[in-house]
């Protein structure tokens, strides 16, 4: 079956500052590409080739490095929406360059091993008009909760719901007929998760949903992105788009890690970024041009551009903003982040006491 693929990716981020500053969620450096270029690289092998990109805010930011995708074995469009449309908006915009009866609709903060093959047969074995990608997570209140009856059809789909039914979720990956998308009302803002699943459900259109059973995580939240890019380092999760062999660290071109530095648990160290004597640095991502200084110990953080850890300073789930700098001795903890260009000074910020 040949099926055209959406891509939406007009997304603000806000969960993900300050490091969506400066580039979209998709175009953040994830085990050393843009995370988009993972997704790209599995749908290319699927055999798909026509993609459109649903852009919004820093557009030109998906077209510089991707440009018409044939560098990527792909034909690559770009639609662009001036306000953001929604999920659903955004899908709608579609309608009109689609060439195939089927679409396939990703997330493009999703990272998924699901076989699309196998969900597009599913799809058309079941005649569903739309049949959603669903995970299991042990948090569901996080995500869109989705009830399914014993053949698989969607009963329910609850989104973001505080006391979630079950622990089945959404994975943000969907196959639609076409003119269910068409359908999708035109010129507004429309949520596919809060406006058209459950509508459709509840006008009794076949909705289902297909649980393979492979590895799944979205990055909307920074313990999630970095948690993602070590997954794609060690090979645990599935993509063409590595640049090197997987492995404990990936360490980019022109980086420089000291020989007395432990590095690994997944850590990308990005182009020109530096690891000085002494550091350990576990299931971390630095951008380019990162610097961690001599004894530092960093864990399942994200440095930005150009960001520096000073001598000694310990952070744990930290996010440093590009080019922001944490003085000696710092102590950053449990999800602190940091804004691009700030300087925290020399033992200036601790969590615990300092005995
Ligand atoms: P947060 O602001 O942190 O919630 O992130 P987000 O803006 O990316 O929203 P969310 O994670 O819910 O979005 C899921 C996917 O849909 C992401 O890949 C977004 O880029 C994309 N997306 C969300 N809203 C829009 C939109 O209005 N237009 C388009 N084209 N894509 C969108």
């Amino acid at each position: 079956m040949q099926v055209d693929a959406v891509i939406l990716v007009g997304g603000l981020g806000t969960r993900l500052r300050p490091l969506t500053l400066s580039a979209p969620k998709p175009m953040l450096p994830t085990a050393g590409v843009p995370f988009l270029a993972h997704l790209l690289s599995r749908i290319r092998a699927s055999g798909i080739e026509h993609v459109l990109l649903a852009t919004s805010y820093q557009a030109a930011i998906f077209t510089d490095y991707f440009g018409d995708g044939r560098r990527f074995g792909l034909e690559i469009e770009y639609l662009h929406e001036d306000t953001p449309m929604g999920t659903g908006g955004a899908i709608r915009n579609a309608a009109e360059h689609l060439r195939f009866d089927t679409t396939l609709v990703f997330n493009g903060d999703s990272l998924s091993g699901v076989d699309l093959r196998a969900l597009l047969d599913y799809h058309a074995e079941s005649a569903a008009d739309v049949t959603v990608s669903l995970a299991t997570v042990s948090d569901p209140a996080a995500y869109g909760c989705v009830v399914t009856d014993h053949r698989g059809r969607v009963t329910a789909f609850l989104e973001k719901s505080p006391n979630p039914p079950g622990n089945q979720i959404n994975a943000g990956l969907y196959a639609l007929r076409r003119p269910v998308l068409a359908a999708i009302p035109a010129g507004r803002p429309v949520s596919l998760e809060r406006e058209v699943l459950p509508q459709l459900i509840g006008s009794g259109t076949p909705v289902f949903g297909y649980a393979g059973d492979s590895y799944w995580r979205d990055i909307g939240q920074p313990s999630d992105f970095v948690a993602a890019s070590a997954d794609l380092v060690r090979g645990i999760a599935p993509s063409a788009a590595l640049p090197g062999p997987p492995g404990e660290a990936m360490i980019l071109g022109g980086a420089a890690v000291d020989d007395l530095a432990k590095i690994g648990g997944g850590t990308t160290v990005g182009a020109a970024a530096v690891i000085e004597s002494g550091a350990i640095v576990d299931g971390c991502v630095l951008f380019e041009g990162a610097r961690i200084s001599a004894g530092a110990i960093v864990r399942r953080s994200v440095l930005g551009f150009g960001a520096r850890v000073g001598r000694g300073a310990h952070l744990e789930d930290a996010v440093l903003g590009d080019r922001s700098s944490v003085g000696v001795g710092v102590e950053l903890l449990a999800g602190a982040r940091v804004w691009p260009d700030v300087v925290l000074a020399d033992h200036s910020v601790r969590f615990s006491s300092d005995t």
